[in-house]
């Protein structure tokens, strides 16, 4: 668990929504709230029939609004059609967007480009031409493995406009990361790009593809498309190999959309869960946009002036639903970045703040957090060195915010008068469940608070019974709701057992623990399972374990996470090797081996923070890795549960000292 729970129990400030901003709300106020909550739980069917028939356009009407005849196996608006990329471009073209700028795009060297709905259209249309010559068509799968781009939002759309589902692979995995994801979801096609440029550095992308389609399995993969970023030199297949501007430029500027079910498979993203290999997330085409476009409005409170930014990567579910398709169809401009907060120094999120005048501004509590002491450090990357007055709302999103944290983005950067949503959600639900409503709901710093109108958030116990405010327990969805999960890609066995587990009452279950306060706001307190949140990215404790034991000097290995100011979790890794346990600077050198070893196999991400060796792991008397202890240990603290259960007590003595 990354947030320290006394600290956030004990928090009772309370910020009611600002007059000014209540004043111009999409949602205005508790009763507006209350009405749409009402609707929602009144007839759940009625209110979200309305809310696609209003918010989308559709091919061909749907005339079932959900079907639940096979649990949970959910099918959401199921007999209509539609097309993702028409409901986020076409729509805008002739709703007065054309002229308006869709990106602001600005690379990692401070270039700027901008593009009109009517040039990404273009663009896009095009790129779906190309991909058409060569024989891609709906139900194929497309790995998109590129950096933070207008022509990552161009692939993503283009695919979206032939039905072609895709799956993005962050630009940080590995070539064996990719190699899974690519034979997992049985990919004919990959879109890459020669590199991406990070901090001033170009760093290789396509290498990785070539290393990933050599390994086996790949035999599906008909081209590999690549976007020249940088011009550096590449290896080059001329068999599979295309540039994604040679083969664009020539086509026609008019693709017609190509309807698809509802419930066709918009993308599949991989996410971590609690065993070694990742899942493979399927989502929808209609439930989905729905969500995304209608949290736009609700939460992100759109408006057609607003400049919006998400600092996500396009390879998380953020960037799927919060820069490719929720911005985009509620017709808004927004700021997309391909470099890092950090360069060319910590005064860059502020810097490009001022520069676009971002109205909406959504990033992570890690962001926020080294930049809290990189502005400590030096005044002149402070944001009060900045002109932010053009902001107006911020956003949090993927691990909870410490209200220290939280409070300084809300007095340096929102100047004491933007709303802060606080966002909760997962891969799995598609879009924000439980959030403030900038224009109704009181904030508490460190609390998501409410859930949004629709999604039946509660805490529950081990057999499904409400949990009573402040008691802890599970953060379940008890209704299912359209933009949710509706299979893991290959294993629906495992979608049923992960996520509706036959003793929680068919009710979807999130694997966060929780609880509630008097007002019914939502404290989140950390993953129940073996999943950690570094840096707001989720990693499996045993997907860092098997890629340890995959190290030919190593033995066992046990991963835990540690609360950390910066990162909110970090990884500590426990090791036996084969051989006998190296000590100074001997372990100072293995230690570095085995963490570059783990970026290789995962990504950097992964690299464990710290490594500590023992000559065994603390065990049960049946075998068992007493984890709870590790954790203990890995903090830095005193044992003082009971270890009578522990074969060999002594280990920990070794264990607790840092290399
Ligand atoms: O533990 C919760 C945490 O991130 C997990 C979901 O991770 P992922 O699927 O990678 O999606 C991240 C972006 C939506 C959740 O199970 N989490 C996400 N948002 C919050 C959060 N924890 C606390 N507060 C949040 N606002």
């Amino acid at each position: 668990m990354s947030t320290s729970i006394e600290s956030v129990l004990h928090e009772t400030r309370v910020f009611p929504p600002p007059a000014a901003f209540v004043a111009q709300a999409n949602v205005s106020g508790q009763a507006a709230y209350q009405a749409l909550l009402d609707e929602a739980d009144r007839d759940p069917n009625g209110f979200w029939g309305r809310l696609a028939r209003e918010n989308l356009q559709w091919t061909k009407p749907f005339t079932q609004v959900l079907d639940e005849s096979n649990p949970p196996f959910y099918k959401w608006f199921g007999d209509g059609e539609l097309n993702v990329s028409a409901n986020c471009l076409d729509v805008n073209l002739v709703n007065g967007n054309a002229d308006k700028i869709a990106i602001i795009f600005e690379a990692d060297g401070g270039e700027v480009v901008k593009v009109t709905y009517r040039q990404l259209h273009e663009r896009v249309c095009k790129f779906a031409n190309a991909l058409k010559s060569l024989g891609y068509k709906v139900g194929d799968r497309a790995i998109i493995y590129l950096p933070m781009s207008i022509e990552a939002v161009v692939a993503m759309q283009a695919c979206a406009r032939l039905g072609v589902i895709h799956s993005v692979v962050f630009g940080g995995f590995s070539s064996k990361s990719l190699h899974e994801r690519i034979t997992d979801v049985g990919a004919s096609l990959v879109i890459t790009a020669d590199a991406q440029m990070r901090g001033g550095k170009a760093i290789a992308l396509k290498p990785a593809v070539d290393e990933a389609l050599g390994m086996g399995g790949c035999e599906a993969v008909r081209h590999s498309i690549v976007y020249r970023r940088t011009g550096g030199e590449v290896a080059w297949d001329a068999k599979r190999d295309l540039w994604m501007h040679e083969i664009a430029e020539k086509q026609s500027a008019d693709c017609p959309p190509v309807p698809v079910n509802a419930e066709h498979p918009l993308f599949i993203l991989y996410t971590s869960g609690s065993t070694g290999k990742p899942k493979g997330v399927q989502h929808s085409s209609g439930g989905y946009l729905l969500w995304a476009k209608l949290t736009m409005q609700w939460t992100f409170d759109a408006k057609p002036s607003d400049i919006f930014w998400c600092t996500a990567d396009v390879g998380w579910v953020t960037g799927h639903s919060y820069i490719t398709y929720g911005p985009l169809a509620a017709g808004m401009t927004q700021v997309v970045f391909e470099g890092v907060p950090t360069y060319p120094d910590a005064g860059r999120f502020w810097k490009m703040i001022q520069d676009h005048k971002v109205t909406t501004f959504y990033t992570a509590p890690t962001a926020i957090r080294s930049l809290i002491k990189a502005s400590d450090a030096n005044a002149a990357h402070h944001p009060k060195s900045f002109d932010l007055s053009s902001l107006r709302l911020l956003g949090s999103v993927g691990e909870p915010i410490n209200p220290e944290a939280w409070m300084w983005y809300h007095i340096n950067v929102g100047g004491e008068r933007c709303p802060i949503v606080d966002t909760w959600w997962q891969t799995e639900t598609g879009g924000h469940m439980i959030t403030p409503l900038p224009g109704v709901t009181p904030l508490k710093p460190g609390s998501c608070t409410t859930r949004l109108p629709g999604i039946t958030a509660a805490i529950v116990d081990e057999t499904g019974g409400d949990v009573e405010a402040g008691h802890g327990g599970f953060l379940v969805i008890k209704r299912p709701w359209p933009s949710m999960i509706r299979t893991i890609w290959g294993d629906p066995d495992r979608y049923q057992k992960s996520y509706f587990p036959s003793e929680l009452r068919g009710y979807y279950l999130a694997g966060d623990g929780a609880q509630c306060d008097a007002d019914g706001c939502f404290w989140i307190m950390g993953r129940i399972d073996d999943v950690l949140n570094v840096s707001g990215h989720r990693l499996g404790t045993m997907e860092v374990e098997s890629a340890l034991v995959a190290h030919e000097l190593v033995a066992e290995a046990a991963v835990v996470g540690r609360p950390d100011a910066t990162t909110g979790e970090a990884v500590v890794a426990f090791v036996v090797l084969k051989r006998s346990r190296p000590e100074g600077d001997e372990a100072i050198a293995i230690g570095k081996q085995l963490r570059d070893w783990v970026a290789k196999e995962i990504g950097p991400i992964a690299k464990p923070k710290e490594i500590r060796f023992g000559e065994n792991l603390p065990k049960t008397r049946s075998g068992k890795i007493m984890r709870r202890l590790l954790r203990v240990v890995a903090k830095g603290e005193e044992v003082t549960q009971d270890v009578s259960t522990l074969e060999n007590p002594a280990i920990l003595d070794q264990l607790s000292k840092p290399v």
